[in-house]
């Protein structure tokens, strides 16, 4: 089937709800995909940040195909292989003082909702009852609902309105504004949400000050700090989650994209003391966890592990860092490890380079009129990142 086939038959069966880019990818490896002419494209972009061990790692296609040769599904009512070890492995990862304990999801959204119910739920049983959640402006946690109505974002969410209640939100950054919102609502904060780099607005990290703040209003006042890591976590800044860089206490860590290579998993982690408010029935999912995810996620962690990924994603991103701030039009360049953005002045239109960059050989992402946005695997080496500016280079001027 030609490209311009799979266009018409996408736009008379599909929800129009992507605009997409005229390239039908087909097959990948490493840091290349190919499309479906035998084009072949550079990938900087990761299927948003889920690929981090690269496209069809071997250790990954071959955990894959094995568990789908013995069991696929069976659902949670049952104990199955690697599902505990997964766990073990991220409480591991999650380090700090006790164990954590997960629910297994099956996308960001999910984790995020797992976050937010248990917080309610921790209030409720732990304490003050309070059942708000802070968020902050230009946050993004996802397309439910809950997570929609968690996301500070006005545009995405006015179309939908009216939004469930229960939230506040502050401005990124603003430790004043934070502590109103306490003073505003004596024990009625159940957890603050946040994304220690906002990825989806365009990589607006949050200082170490807000952070710190963070973790002491709500931790002063009876609530919990969540961690929206679902595009920050599985070592995309270089640690396994970026809180770890602030040495704050997170209670709730939600997580997702790169846990199991791009296969489609979540999880949502808590502290022990937290977690076990849950009990069986009041939560729950049929696919999250099941045994073709969960061997997705063992192979995927085992590798990065194994392939000493944490050190790539911190030598490489200070690279890329260098090399995109020498760039012509490039004014400023945010984030940490391997999710980057580049703000070009104004110019330039980003979304017109993502084009021309197609075009070129490499796969690319706007998050604005003026951002690019790189979230490469996390196996990108040094002469991948020279490839990239050099085509970016040619772009751009
Ligand atoms: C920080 C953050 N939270 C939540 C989500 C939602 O994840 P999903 O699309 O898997 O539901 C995203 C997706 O980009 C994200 O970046």
């Amino acid at each position: 089937m030609t490209l311009q086939q799979q266009q018409t038959l996408d736009e008379q069966f599909l929800m129009p709800t992507f605009a997409r880019k005229p390239a039908c990818l087909v097959e990948g490896e490493g840091m290349r995909v190919r499309d479906d002419a035998g084009r072949e494209y550079l990938d900087f972009l990761a299927g948003i940040g889920c690929i981090s061990l690269g496209h069809c790692h071997p250790k990954l296609v071959a955990a894959i195909q094995d568990q789908a040769a013995r069991l696929i599904h069976v659902g949670n009512y049952y104990y199955i292989e690697q599902r505990g070890e997964v766990a073990a492995m991220l409480s591991n990862m999650l380090g700090g003082e006790g164990d954590w304990k997960t629910f297994f999801t099956n996308s960001g959204a999910e984790s995020n909702e797992c976050a937010m119910k248990l917080a309610r739920l921790w209030s409720k049983r732990k304490s003050h009852g309070g059942n708000i959640i802070v968020t902050l402006n230009g946050s993004f946690h996802g397309r439910t609902m809950e997570t929609l109505a968690a996301t500070a974002q006005p545009v995405k969410q006015e179309l939908f309105y009216p939004m469930p209640e229960g939230f506040v939100h502050v401005p990124i950054n603003d430790v004043e504004a934070l502590r109103g919102v306490f003073e505003a609502h004596p024990n009625k904060v159940a957890a603050v949400m946040l994304e220690v780099i906002q990825g989806e607005s365009g990589v607006h990290p949050c200082t170490e000050e807000f952070l710190r703040a963070a973790d002491e209003l709500a931790h002063a006042n009876g609530a919990l700090l969540i961690c929206d890591e679902v595009q920050t976590g599985i070592y995309r800044t270089g640690k396994p989650y970026a809180f770890q860089h602030y040495g704050i206490k997170a209670d709730i860590v939600a997580m997702a994209k790169g846990i199991a290579g791009g296969f489609p998993m979540g999880a949502c982690a808590a502290r022990a003391s937290v977690a076990d408010v849950f009990e069986p029935g009041v939560h729950g999912s049929t696919f999250g966890g099941s045994n073709l995810a969960v061997a997705a996620a063992h192979a995927t962690l085992h590798a990065l592990a194994d392939e000493g990924v944490a050190d790539n994603v911190v030598e490489v991103g200070a690279y890329l860092r260098e090399r995109l701030s020498a760039l012509p039009h490039v004014v400023e360049v945010r984030g940490l490890g391997l999710m980057l953005a580049a703000e070009v002045d104004a110019t330039v239109a980003a979304p017109d380079v993502v084009s021309a960059a197609l075009d070129a050989g490499l796969l690319l992402n706007a998050t604005g009129p003026t951002t690019l946005r790189f979230l490469p695997p996390l196996v990108c080496t040094k002469a991948d990142v020279d490839e990239l500016v050099e085509k970016l280079e040619s772009l751009l001027s």
